[in-house]
Protein backbone atom coordinates (compact mmCIF):
# COMPACT_ATOMS: atom_id res chain seq x y z
CA UNK A 1 0.00 0.00 0.00
CA UNK A 2 2.51 2.38 0.69
CA UNK A 3 4.24 1.67 -2.74
CA UNK A 4 0.75 2.88 -4.35
CA UNK A 5 0.85 5.42 -2.17
CA UNK A 6 4.29 6.59 -3.13
CA UNK A 7 3.35 6.30 -6.77
CA UNK A 8 0.62 8.95 -6.48
CA UNK A 9 2.46 10.82 -4.50
CA UNK A 10 5.20 11.68 -7.14
CA UNK A 11 2.86 11.30 -10.42
CA UNK A 12 2.49 14.57 -12.50
CA UNK A 13 -1.32 13.71 -12.51
CA UNK A 14 -2.01 13.18 -9.13
CA UNK A 15 -0.15 16.47 -8.29
CA UNK A 16 -2.39 18.64 -10.66
CA UNK A 17 -5.88 16.92 -9.57
CA UNK A 18 -7.48 19.26 -7.28
CA UNK A 19 -9.73 17.09 -5.41
CA UNK A 20 -7.72 13.69 -4.88
CA UNK A 21 -10.44 12.63 -2.39
CA UNK A 22 -13.07 11.46 -5.53
CA UNK A 23 -13.93 7.89 -5.97
CA UNK A 24 -11.42 7.27 -8.31
CA UNK A 25 -8.32 8.06 -6.26
CA UNK A 26 -9.11 5.01 -4.18
CA UNK A 27 -7.14 5.28 -0.72
CA UNK A 28 -4.77 8.22 -1.62
CA UNK A 29 -4.49 9.90 1.25
CA UNK A 30 -2.22 13.31 2.09
CA UNK A 31 -1.37 14.31 5.62
CA UNK A 32 0.13 17.68 6.35
CA UNK A 33 1.36 18.86 9.74
CA UNK A 34 3.91 21.27 11.60
CA UNK A 35 5.92 22.34 14.05
CA UNK A 36 6.29 26.00 14.79
CA UNK A 37 10.10 27.27 15.98
CA UNK A 38 8.91 29.25 19.09
CA UNK A 39 11.34 27.54 21.02
CA UNK A 40 12.87 24.40 21.31
CA UNK A 41 11.43 20.99 20.77
CA UNK A 42 9.52 19.34 23.99
CA UNK A 43 8.83 15.71 25.05
CA UNK A 44 4.69 17.32 23.93
CA UNK A 45 5.76 17.88 20.34
CA UNK A 46 7.03 14.57 20.39
CA UNK A 47 4.66 12.25 21.55
CA UNK A 48 1.67 14.30 20.39
CA UNK A 49 2.65 14.82 16.88
CA UNK A 50 6.73 13.94 15.88
CA UNK A 51 6.77 10.35 17.01
CA UNK A 52 3.09 9.06 15.11
CA UNK A 53 4.79 11.29 11.73
CA UNK A 54 8.25 9.21 11.89
CA UNK A 55 7.19 6.00 12.94
CA UNK A 56 3.31 5.86 11.25
CA UNK A 57 2.14 8.67 9.01
CA UNK A 58 5.00 8.56 6.61
CA UNK A 59 4.66 4.94 5.75
CA UNK A 60 1.28 5.44 5.11
CA UNK A 61 0.55 8.33 3.24
CA UNK A 62 1.64 10.97 0.64
CA UNK A 63 2.76 13.17 3.75
CA UNK A 64 4.49 16.78 3.93
CA UNK A 65 5.90 18.09 7.24
CA UNK A 66 6.97 21.75 7.53
CA UNK A 67 8.80 24.09 9.71
CA UNK A 68 5.74 26.83 10.17
CA UNK A 69 8.55 29.63 10.47
CA UNK A 70 5.92 32.30 9.36
CA UNK A 71 4.23 30.93 12.86
CA UNK A 72 7.21 32.01 14.98
CA UNK A 73 6.79 35.88 13.95
CA UNK A 74 3.22 36.07 15.50
CA UNK A 75 4.71 36.32 19.21
CA UNK A 76 7.70 39.16 20.08
CA UNK A 77 10.83 37.20 18.87
CA UNK A 78 14.33 37.42 18.16
CA UNK A 79 15.14 37.04 14.38
CA UNK A 80 18.31 35.55 15.14
CA UNK A 81 17.08 33.07 17.67
CA UNK A 82 13.80 31.99 14.71
CA UNK A 83 16.77 30.95 12.35
CA UNK A 84 18.24 29.13 14.77
CA UNK A 85 15.37 27.29 16.18
CA UNK A 86 13.74 26.42 12.84
CA UNK A 87 17.20 25.03 11.49
CA UNK A 88 17.12 23.07 14.53
CA UNK A 89 13.65 21.93 14.22
CA UNK A 90 14.41 21.02 10.98
CA UNK A 91 17.15 18.53 11.90
CA UNK A 92 15.47 17.00 14.53
CA UNK A 93 12.30 16.08 12.67
CA UNK A 94 15.12 14.48 10.30
CA UNK A 95 16.54 12.55 13.58
CA UNK A 96 13.52 11.61 14.70
CA UNK A 97 13.22 9.55 11.64
CA UNK A 98 11.61 11.76 9.00
CA UNK A 99 13.17 10.36 5.87
CA UNK A 100 12.97 13.09 2.72
CA UNK A 101 12.75 10.00 0.46
CA UNK A 102 9.42 9.00 2.21
CA UNK A 103 8.28 12.39 2.60
CA UNK A 104 8.61 16.40 2.35
CA UNK A 105 10.03 17.66 4.74
CA UNK A 106 10.10 21.52 3.88
CA UNK A 107 10.20 25.26 5.97
CA UNK A 108 6.78 27.07 5.00
CA UNK A 109 8.65 30.32 4.29
CA UNK A 110 10.41 28.84 1.08
CA UNK A 111 7.24 28.17 -0.18
CA UNK A 112 5.37 31.44 -1.06
CA UNK A 113 1.86 29.59 -1.41
CA UNK A 114 1.11 29.02 1.77
CA UNK A 115 1.27 33.32 2.58
CA UNK A 116 -0.70 33.49 -0.81
CA UNK A 117 -3.45 31.10 0.38
CA UNK A 118 -3.57 32.73 3.79
CA UNK A 119 -4.75 35.92 2.52
CA UNK A 120 -7.64 34.44 0.36
CA UNK A 121 -8.42 32.48 4.12
CA UNK A 122 -8.84 36.03 5.62
CA UNK A 123 -11.16 36.73 3.07
CA UNK A 124 -13.21 33.71 3.79
CA UNK A 125 -13.00 34.08 7.77
CA UNK A 126 -15.02 36.01 10.02
CA UNK A 127 -13.60 38.11 12.65
CA UNK A 128 -15.77 36.65 15.32
CA UNK A 129 -14.51 32.74 15.05
CA UNK A 130 -10.63 34.18 14.50
CA UNK A 131 -11.51 35.41 18.40
CA UNK A 132 -13.24 32.63 19.55
CA UNK A 133 -9.61 30.26 19.08
CA UNK A 134 -8.87 29.29 22.34
CA UNK A 135 -5.08 29.80 22.17
CA UNK A 136 -5.63 33.88 20.76
CA UNK A 137 -7.72 34.35 23.65
CA UNK A 138 -5.35 32.83 26.43
CA UNK A 139 -2.50 34.70 25.38
CA UNK A 140 -4.14 38.38 23.96
CA UNK A 141 -5.96 38.09 27.90
CA UNK A 142 -2.66 37.72 29.65
CA UNK A 143 -1.55 40.37 27.66
CA UNK A 144 -3.80 42.81 27.96
CA UNK A 145 -3.61 42.02 31.78
CA UNK A 146 0.25 42.79 31.78
CA UNK A 147 -0.98 46.00 29.86
CA UNK A 148 0.57 45.04 26.45
CA UNK A 149 -1.14 43.63 23.24
CA UNK A 150 -0.48 41.13 20.83
CA UNK A 151 0.11 40.93 17.21
CA UNK A 152 -2.46 41.06 14.02
CA UNK A 153 -0.79 38.39 13.18
CA UNK A 154 -1.80 36.34 16.20
CA UNK A 155 -5.70 36.73 15.65
CA UNK A 156 -5.23 35.89 11.89
CA UNK A 157 -2.58 32.90 12.54
CA UNK A 158 -5.76 30.28 11.93
CA UNK A 159 -6.20 31.85 8.36
CA UNK A 160 -2.59 31.15 7.40
CA UNK A 161 -2.62 27.56 9.60
CA UNK A 162 -5.32 26.99 7.17
CA UNK A 163 -3.67 27.89 4.29
CA UNK A 164 -0.56 25.62 5.24
CA UNK A 165 -3.35 22.74 5.30
CA UNK A 166 -5.38 23.43 2.29
CA UNK A 167 -2.89 24.12 -0.13
CA UNK A 168 -1.86 20.81 -0.36
CA UNK A 169 -5.50 19.02 -1.06
CA UNK A 170 -4.69 17.36 3.33
CA UNK A 171 -7.08 15.14 4.35
CA UNK A 172 -5.62 14.08 7.67
CA UNK A 173 -3.68 16.34 10.06
CA UNK A 174 -1.97 14.34 12.86
CA UNK A 175 -1.69 17.16 15.59
CA UNK A 176 -1.94 16.78 19.42
CA UNK A 177 -5.29 18.02 21.01
CA UNK A 178 -4.30 21.38 21.65
CA UNK A 179 -4.61 22.13 17.76
CA UNK A 180 -7.72 20.39 17.09
CA UNK A 181 -10.16 23.94 17.43
CA UNK A 182 -7.74 24.80 14.76
CA UNK A 183 -7.76 21.76 12.30
CA UNK A 184 -11.66 22.01 13.03
CA UNK A 185 -12.01 26.39 11.87
CA UNK A 186 -9.87 24.82 8.96
CA UNK A 187 -12.76 22.53 7.85
CA UNK A 188 -15.31 25.39 7.94
CA UNK A 189 -13.45 27.68 5.86
CA UNK A 190 -12.55 24.99 3.33
CA UNK A 191 -16.48 24.30 3.17
CA UNK A 192 -17.20 27.80 3.07
CA UNK A 193 -15.05 28.60 0.18
CA UNK A 194 -16.26 25.50 -1.37
CA UNK A 195 -19.44 26.54 -1.21
CA UNK A 196 -19.25 30.30 -2.29
CA UNK A 197 -16.83 30.03 -5.22
CA UNK A 198 -16.45 26.33 -6.42
CA UNK A 199 -14.98 22.79 -5.22
CA UNK A 200 -11.20 23.94 -5.00
CA UNK A 201 -10.43 22.07 -1.34
CA UNK A 202 -10.80 18.74 0.23
CA UNK A 203 -12.15 19.09 3.99
CA UNK A 204 -8.93 17.62 5.99
CA UNK A 205 -9.71 16.22 9.58
CA UNK A 206 -7.17 16.28 12.71
CA UNK A 207 -6.21 12.92 13.70
CA UNK A 208 -4.95 12.55 17.69
CA UNK A 209 -2.91 10.02 19.04
CA UNK A 210 -5.22 7.84 21.97
CA UNK A 211 -2.47 8.57 24.33
CA UNK A 212 -0.18 11.68 25.11
CA UNK A 213 -2.33 13.90 22.99
CA UNK A 214 -2.23 16.56 25.91
CA UNK A 215 1.26 16.02 27.59
CA UNK A 216 1.16 18.21 30.73
CA UNK A 217 3.65 20.41 32.47
CA UNK A 218 5.47 18.43 34.89
CA UNK A 219 6.08 21.36 37.50
CA UNK A 220 2.07 21.88 36.53
CA UNK A 221 -0.06 19.32 35.53
CA UNK A 222 -2.81 21.56 34.77
CA UNK A 223 -0.68 23.56 31.98
CA UNK A 224 -0.11 21.98 28.35
CA UNK A 225 3.66 21.12 28.11
CA UNK A 226 4.41 23.77 25.64
CA UNK A 227 7.81 24.65 24.50
CA UNK A 228 7.72 28.40 24.41
CA UNK A 229 6.91 28.66 28.39
CA UNK A 230 9.46 30.79 30.28
CA UNK A 231 9.75 28.43 33.06
CA UNK A 232 11.37 25.11 31.94
CA UNK A 233 11.88 23.29 35.12
CA UNK A 234 8.36 21.55 34.05
CA UNK A 235 9.86 20.86 30.12
CA UNK A 236 11.67 18.33 29.12
CA UNK A 237 13.16 19.33 25.75
CA UNK A 238 14.61 16.31 23.63
CA UNK A 239 17.85 17.98 23.42
CA UNK A 240 17.58 17.76 26.99
CA UNK A 241 21.11 15.42 28.32
CA UNK A 242 19.88 12.19 30.36
CA UNK A 243 20.74 13.35 33.80
CA UNK A 244 18.51 16.19 33.00
CA UNK A 245 15.16 14.39 32.01
CA UNK A 246 16.00 12.40 34.63
CA UNK A 247 16.30 15.44 37.26
CA UNK A 248 13.23 16.78 35.89
CA UNK A 249 11.26 13.86 36.11
CA UNK A 250 12.34 12.94 39.43
CA UNK A 251 11.13 16.55 40.99
CA UNK A 252 7.76 16.01 38.75
CA UNK A 253 4.83 17.42 40.77
CA UNK A 254 2.73 14.69 41.83
CA UNK A 255 -0.68 15.05 43.67
CA UNK A 256 -1.37 14.88 47.65
CA UNK A 257 -2.22 10.63 48.96
CA UNK A 258 0.50 8.39 47.63
CA UNK A 259 -1.87 6.00 45.98
CA UNK A 260 -1.31 5.31 42.23
CA UNK A 261 -4.25 5.44 40.59
CA UNK A 262 -5.37 6.91 36.73
CA UNK A 263 -7.44 10.03 37.93
CA UNK A 264 -7.30 13.03 35.22
CA UNK A 265 -9.30 14.82 37.44
CA UNK A 266 -8.69 14.02 40.83
CA UNK A 267 -4.51 13.04 40.17
CA UNK A 268 -3.30 14.98 37.28
CA UNK A 269 0.12 14.80 38.01
CA UNK A 270 -0.02 11.46 38.76
CA UNK A 271 -2.10 10.76 35.54
CA UNK A 272 0.38 12.85 33.86
CA UNK A 273 3.15 10.28 34.40
CA UNK A 274 1.34 7.70 33.56
CA UNK A 275 0.25 8.65 30.37
CA UNK A 276 3.89 9.29 29.73
CA UNK A 277 5.21 5.58 30.87
CA UNK A 278 1.98 4.24 28.51
CA UNK A 279 3.62 6.18 25.35
CA UNK A 280 6.53 5.44 25.89
CA UNK A 281 6.16 1.47 26.64
CA UNK A 282 2.71 1.21 25.29
CA UNK A 283 0.89 -0.26 27.87
CA UNK A 284 -2.53 1.40 28.73
CA UNK A 285 -2.27 4.37 31.67
CA UNK A 286 -5.14 2.77 33.85
CA UNK A 287 -3.26 -0.55 34.29
CA UNK A 288 0.04 0.48 34.49
CA UNK A 289 -1.31 2.06 37.60
CA UNK A 290 -1.20 -1.67 39.51
CA UNK A 291 2.22 -2.12 38.77
CA UNK A 292 3.07 0.75 41.71
CA UNK A 293 3.08 0.93 45.32
CA UNK A 294 4.28 4.10 45.38
CA UNK A 295 4.94 7.38 43.11
CA UNK A 296 9.19 7.53 43.49
CA UNK A 297 9.04 4.08 41.54
CA UNK A 298 6.57 5.50 39.05
CA UNK A 299 8.54 8.50 38.52
CA UNK A 300 11.83 6.05 38.63
CA UNK A 301 10.40 4.04 35.21
CA UNK A 302 9.18 7.25 33.68
CA UNK A 303 12.45 8.72 33.95
CA UNK A 304 13.89 5.44 32.40
CA UNK A 305 11.70 5.13 29.95
CA UNK A 306 11.63 8.61 28.63
CA UNK A 307 15.57 8.54 28.65
CA UNK A 308 15.72 5.48 26.27
CA UNK A 309 12.88 6.65 24.14
CA UNK A 310 14.81 10.23 23.43
CA UNK A 311 18.42 8.54 23.45
CA UNK A 312 18.20 7.60 19.54
CA UNK A 313 16.71 10.85 18.60
CA UNK A 314 19.58 12.57 20.58
CA UNK A 315 21.98 10.95 18.93
CA UNK A 316 21.04 11.38 15.69
CA UNK A 317 20.19 14.83 15.80
CA UNK A 318 24.08 15.20 16.85
CA UNK A 319 25.26 13.20 13.79
CA UNK A 320 22.96 15.42 11.37
CA UNK A 321 24.48 18.19 13.36
CA UNK A 322 27.86 17.85 12.01
CA UNK A 323 26.35 17.42 8.29
CA UNK A 324 24.42 20.87 7.92
CA UNK A 325 24.82 20.60 4.06
CA UNK A 326 22.48 17.40 4.15
CA UNK A 327 19.88 19.45 5.83
CA UNK A 328 19.87 22.24 3.60
CA UNK A 329 20.16 19.33 0.75
CA UNK A 330 16.55 18.16 2.01
CA UNK A 331 14.98 21.83 2.62
CA UNK A 332 15.74 22.87 -0.38
CA UNK A 333 13.98 19.42 -2.42
CA UNK A 334 11.69 19.89 0.02
CA UNK A 335 10.48 23.27 -1.04
CA UNK A 336 10.73 22.75 -4.40
CA UNK A 337 8.26 19.64 -4.42
CA UNK A 338 5.64 21.16 -1.99
CA UNK A 339 5.64 24.43 -4.35
CA UNK A 340 5.00 21.83 -7.02
CA UNK A 341 2.23 20.56 -4.98
CA UNK A 342 0.29 24.05 -3.88
CA UNK A 343 0.73 25.91 -6.65
CA UNK A 344 -2.21 24.64 -8.95
CA UNK A 345 -4.38 24.33 -6.13
CA UNK A 346 -3.30 27.95 -4.55
CA UNK A 347 -3.52 29.12 -8.50
CA UNK A 348 -7.05 27.49 -8.69
CA UNK A 349 -8.36 29.28 -5.78
CA UNK A 350 -7.10 33.01 -7.40
CA UNK A 351 -8.84 32.10 -10.35
CA UNK A 352 -12.31 30.80 -8.30
CA UNK A 353 -12.26 34.25 -6.20
CA UNK A 354 -12.22 36.03 -9.29
CA UNK A 355 -9.10 37.51 -9.60
CA UNK A 356 -7.43 37.75 -13.32
CA UNK A 357 -5.06 35.51 -13.75
CA UNK A 358 -1.45 36.67 -15.32
CA UNK A 359 -1.53 36.66 -18.86
P1 LIG B 1 3.19 23.51 17.87
O1 LIG B 1 4.49 23.91 17.25
O2 LIG B 1 2.76 24.21 19.10
O3 LIG B 1 3.21 21.98 18.18
C1 LIG B 1 3.60 21.01 17.20
C2 LIG B 1 2.78 19.75 17.41
O4 LIG B 1 3.00 19.25 18.74
C3 LIG B 1 1.76 19.09 19.41
N1 LIG B 1 1.94 19.40 20.83
C4 LIG B 1 1.61 18.59 21.84
N2 LIG B 1 1.06 17.36 21.85
C5 LIG B 1 0.86 16.78 23.06
N3 LIG B 1 1.19 17.39 24.24
C6 LIG B 1 1.73 18.61 24.26
N4 LIG B 1 2.05 19.17 25.42
C7 LIG B 1 1.96 19.27 23.03
N5 LIG B 1 2.49 20.47 22.69
C8 LIG B 1 2.45 20.54 21.35
C9 LIG B 1 0.82 20.10 18.75
O5 LIG B 1 -0.54 19.75 18.91
C10 LIG B 1 1.27 20.02 17.31
O6 LIG B 1 0.67 18.93 16.65
N6 LIG B 1 -0.27 25.75 15.05
C11 LIG B 1 0.62 24.61 15.14
C12 LIG B 1 1.59 24.53 14.00
C13 LIG B 1 0.95 24.53 12.65
C14 LIG B 1 0.32 23.42 12.05
C15 LIG B 1 -0.09 23.87 10.77
C16 LIG B 1 0.04 22.12 12.49
C17 LIG B 1 0.92 25.56 11.78
N7 LIG B 1 0.28 25.15 10.64
C18 LIG B 1 -0.78 23.02 9.91
C19 LIG B 1 -0.65 21.27 11.61
C20 LIG B 1 -1.05 21.73 10.34
C21 LIG B 1 1.44 24.74 16.42
O7 LIG B 1 1.56 25.81 16.97
O8 LIG B 1 2.04 23.60 16.78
Amino acid sequence: MTEHLRVEQRGEAGEARLDPAGPEAGPYVRIFSGVKPTGHLTLGNYLGAVRRWAEVDQYRADALFCVVDLHALTVEHDPARVRRLSRQAATLLLAAGLDPGRCTVFVQSHVDEHARLSYLMECVAADGEMRRMIQYKEKSTREAARGGSVRLSLLTYPALMAADILAYGTHEVPVGDDQAQHVELTRDLARRFNQRYGAVFTVPRAVVPAVAARVMDLQDPAAKMGKSHAETSGIVYLLDEPDVVRKKVMRAVTDSGSEVTYDRVEQPGVANLLDLLAACTGGEPAELAGGYASYGALKRDVADAVVELLRPVRERHAALCAEPERVDAVLREGAARAGAMARPRVDAAYAAVGLLPPA
